[in-house]
């Protein structure tokens, strides 16, 4: 028996935007049958409270933040644990421009950050987790089990976003603009994003999501 095996097991997965995170997280917890955290998600949502304001991000102070912070939760449900805001689950909206656009500025705010943490790391505490995001595996969670660095192509991260906000394949103009909008957020991300030393590196560019689900899934057992 290793020591390991007195902690609930967490799994970690991170990488840069769009990287197939979250869909991959939510699969591999759902076959090992354990909750999803999307800790984007939760930058996603406290940006969205501090939006309805309605005054210009540039202004924000981080102190503002944080009070909008308070009003967001994370509801355990049966497969995840779902942030809401004043109880409410806000869904699709937190995917839109408006967040995606001022997301970034959010998560520089180190406050802001510890408060993410806390709340991520309150889930394992009575929970076995899959988690994704960008630091999970380096300041959230630095003994996890088994943690995961998810790349691939930027264009191909940028097909498959499209793809999945719109149903069909893009144009080249889509494709093109997607494709820089990605390449600024990772820049804009780029000290959060780093992997850590013992992650498993998945380039999921050539492969399908079933096999780079299955990939992790084996390790999880493999160290569970
Ligand atoms: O899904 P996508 O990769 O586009 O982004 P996300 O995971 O929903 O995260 C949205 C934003 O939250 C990122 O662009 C980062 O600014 C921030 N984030 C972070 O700083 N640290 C994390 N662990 C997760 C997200």
């Amino acid at each position: 028996m290793s020591s390991f095996d007195r902690f609930p097991l967490v799994v970690t997965i991170d990488g840069p935007a769009a990287s197939g995170k979250s869909s991959t997280a939510t699969a591999v917890a759902a076959r090992l049958g354990v909750r999803h955290v999307d800790s984007g998600m939760l930058y996603r949502s406290v940006t969205a409270a501090r939006l309805q304001a309605g005054d210009a991000p540039d202004l924000w102070t981080e102190q503002s933040v944080l009070e909008a912070a308070r009003r967001v939760t994370l509801k355990p449900g049966e497969t995840d644990f779902v942030p809401c805001i004043d109880g409410t689950d806000c869904g699709d909206a937190l995917h839109g421009d408006a967040v995606t656009s001022t997301v970034s500025l959010v998560a520089k705010m180190s406050h802001v950050r510890a408060w993410v943490n806390i709340a991520v790391r309150s889930t394992a505490a009575s929970h076995e987790v899959v988690v994704d995001g960008r630091d999970m595996g380096t300041a959230v969670f630095p003994d996890a089990r088994l943690k995961v660095w998810l790349v691939a192509l930027p264009v191909e991260r940028a097909r498959r976003r499209l793809l999945q906000r719109t149903g069909r394949a893009p144009t080249p103009a889509e494709l093109s603009a997607e494709t820089a909008e990605l390449e600024a957020r990772d820049l804009k991300d780029r000290e959060q994003t780093q992997p850590a030393a013992d992650a498993v590196w998945i380039d999921t560019t050539g492969i399908s999501q079933d096999e780079q689900v299955g990939r992790i899934v084996a390790l999880a057992e493999e160290r569970r």
